[in-house]
């Protein structure tokens, strides 16, 4: 694996029709590659500041604010006035104790007060799939719940990046879709929101909220095949092409320039290709792209031959949040907070163990 440090110029690893990916540090790449003012979309997932280090390089959470700045600082100078910079970052736990970093609501500030970017936004994508860690927490002590969220800053250069919700429109509700078909009475609302007849309008599609959930359930891509056949080990930590996906088809048109500066398995690539964008990718390990560049192999989404589109199973059951607690049978919460293990509170309520005679 090539250190940061070891690599003073970037290489042009892989070529389409529309992008390029670069081995290399994305610092150095981006400043010897595009010109001030020249992008239109930063999407992008770095390392996140994590407590227990994975193979992928991240940095710690007390030094990710420094080791952000430099980046923030290019990100804003390479970004067009209309453009924007889109973050998808997942939060960590303090070593030890059941409580949350807050280095990504500083990285956030950093980003606002000292690059001078906007905060456009907050989004946040919720994985249904995500696993209930960490465990200690959550399956063990029982005092937390699943952190299936991660924050997506999206930020801009100035307060009014392009953009438009139309192109990311969600299929109306089955209530929207009832009051859309039996009318609804215009009234005013006891929050004070004054609901007009304009409410009723059929627009084709709902507006989405700023929660993108998308379940992370990928087994069998294209990408993980391709993997599989050239004996690849696959990026650990990809994001799901619905996430840059939202942003280029909201932020970008077709032809724009959209980079990625911690690339990856460049699934922002594949999707600015798919979306007519054009694209930049930078990555630092070569392990990541050789993997990577298999998604440009891939044949096109409908079989030439019967016409068929590639079926896509990745669908997922959203349950309402407590569904299956009846209130019934169930201790008291613990009133040290949970401090102390179950079992071990059980045995001090319980009192000293009598001596065997
Ligand atoms: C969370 S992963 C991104 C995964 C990607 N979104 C995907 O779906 O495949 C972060 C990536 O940033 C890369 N990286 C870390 N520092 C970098 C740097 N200075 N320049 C370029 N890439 C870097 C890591 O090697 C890692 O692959």
């Amino acid at each position: 694996m090539p250190a940061s440090e070891e690599i003073t110029n970037s290489t042009l690893y892989h070529e389409t029709k529309l992008g390029r990916v670069y081995l290399g540090d994305s610092l150095c790449t981006l400043t010897e590659r595009l010109t001030p003012r020249s992008v239109d979309l930063i999407v992008t997932s770095p390392p996140f500041g994590l407590v227990r280090k994975k193979d992928y390089g991240n940095v710690d959470s007390s030094e990710y604010v420094e080791w952000f700045r430099s980046f923030g600082k290019l990100f804003h100078r390479i970004l067009k006035p209309s453009g924007s910079l889109v973050i998808d970052i997942g939060g960590a736990w303090i070593p030890g104790q059941p409580t949350r970093s807050l280095y990504h609501f500083e990285l956030l500030l950093m980003l606002c007060r000292e690059c001078k970017f906007h905060l456009a936004q907050e989004l946040f994508w919720w994985n249904p799939a995500k696993l209930p860690t960490p465990a200690e927490w959550v399956t063990v002590r029982r005092i937390r719940v699943k952190d299936a969220i991660n924050c997506v800053w999206w930020l801009s250069p100035t307060p009014w990046p392009k953009a438009s919700n139309r192109r990311v429109l969600a299929p109306y509700s089955d209530a929207m879709r009832g009051l859309l078909k039996n009318g609804y009475r215009a009234k005013l609302r006891p929050s004070g929101h004054d609901i007009s007849d304009k409410f009723a309008v059929n627009n084709g599609a709902a507006i989405p909220p700023n929660l993108i959930a998308v379940a992370h359930t990928e087994s069998n891509s294209y990408y993980q095949r391709y993997c599989k056949e050239q004996g690849i080990k696959p990026h650990p930590a990809r994001f799901p092409a619905e996430l840059p996906e939202f942003f280029i088809r909201m932020l970008t048109d077709p032809r724009d320039l959209v980079v990625d500066p911690f690339a990856g398995s460049c699934v922002t690539g594949e999707v600015a290709e798919r979306l007519g964008r054009r694209w930049l990718c930078a990555e630092l390990r070569e392990d990541y792209l050789k993997g990577a560049v298999g998604r440009f192999k891939r044949p096109p989404d409908v079989d030439s031959k019967s016409g068929k589109k590639a079926s896509n199973d990745a669908f997922y059951k959203v349950f309402h949040p407590s569904a299956c607690w009846n209130g019934n049978g169930e201790p008291p919460l613990p009133r040290d907070g949970g401090k102390t293990r179950a079992r071990a509170r059980k045995r001090a309520a319980r009192g000293p163990k009598a001596k065997e005679p």
